[in-house]
């Protein structure tokens, strides 16, 4: 079937993330997703290399972005949506439980006053089957929790879906649930919603971690998922994948930029005020996580 959209695909691989650039083929309208930040940790140095190489190929291709969308805020990777907000004068979206969110990381962090837990940091906050036009295209959302309380992930002409932080490819599996709010069982919950596409839907993937011997790619479809995702493959039940889910994230690390990733993301990307010296910083809870 031929689609009456592109998708370019871009991995930022320190954190083994896909931004995606998706745009309608006839209006040359588009809309980012997931975009990165480079941070270097021992510097305390952000860079908006990666999101200048994302640029290069919208502004060769002619394209006019309109929507930053975000499926959820991340704890691997900081959000480059303001680069693409200001420069293209972008909305910026997400979904409307990163209230939920904020509140959690507001109390952790201890932050400002002035940092309202409710969502207008962002340009728009979705609801579970809200939609939303790109050209001729039309984005429709489905609430995607188990991950974080906020996960989205969107549906594009009812022929693709970015997944976000739900299901991987086929062979390594679904998303980590032991963040603030995360839960095993929504997660499941949330997977039989996308699984229920029709089987030729294309599923673009937000991270690939491939097992040796094979290259990251980002594209899979609700049929493979199906039959063949290790975590919930249509033979695996509900008790068994929250089982599985539980004792597998009993021992992962905390991701690396945890603690910077979320305190920008949580202000869309925008990073905390300055200090009274002119600098801004980020915080280390101690031993409070
Ligand atoms: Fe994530």
């Amino acid at each position: 079937m031929t689609m009456p959209f592109h998708v370019e695909a871009f991995l930022d691989n320190d954190s083994e993330t896909f931004t995606y650039v998706v745009h309608d083929i006839e209006t040359r309208e588009a809309a980012v997703i997931d975009p990165v930040l480079d941070f270097d940790y021992k510097s305390g140095r952000t860079s908006s290399h990666s999101a200048q190489q994302i640029a290069d190929y919208i502004d060769a291709e002619q394209l006019s972005v309109q929507w930053v969308l975000e499926t959820h805020a991340h704890a691997d990777h900081l959000s480059a949506a303001p680069f693409f907000k200001q420069r293209y004068a972008a909305k910026i979206g997400i979904g409307e439980h990163i209230t939920e969110v904020q509140k959690t990381f507001k109390t952790l962090f201890n932050l400002e006053k002035a940092f309202l837990p409710n969502g207008a940091q962002f340009d728009r906050l979705f609801k579970d089957d809200d939609q939303l036009t790109l050209g001729n295209l039309t984005f429709r959302v489905v609430h995607t929790p188990g991950h974080t309380p906020a996960d989205l992930a969107y549906v594009l002409n009812e022929q693709a879906v970015f997944v976000g932080d739900t299901m991987f490819m086929p062979d390594v599996g679904t998303a980590r649930c032991d963040f603030p709010g995360g839960s095993a069982g929504q997660l499941y919950d949330s997977i039989q919603k996308l699984l229920s596409l029709p089987d030729s839907t294309d599923i673009y993937i937000c991270h690939d971690y491939p097992p040796k011997g094979r290259q990251h790619e980002c594209k899979t479809t609700v049929k493979a998922q199906r039959e063949n995702n290790i975590h919930v493959k249509q033979e695996i039940t509900r008790d068994q994948f929250i089982s599985m889910r539980e004792s597998r994230d009993a021992t992962l690390d905390m991701p690396r930029l945890i603690l910077p990733a979320i305190q920008l993301n949580i202000r869309a990307g925008d990073l905390p005020p300055a200090d009274d010296n002119g600098t801004r910083y980020l915080k280390i809870p101690i031993n409070a996580l």
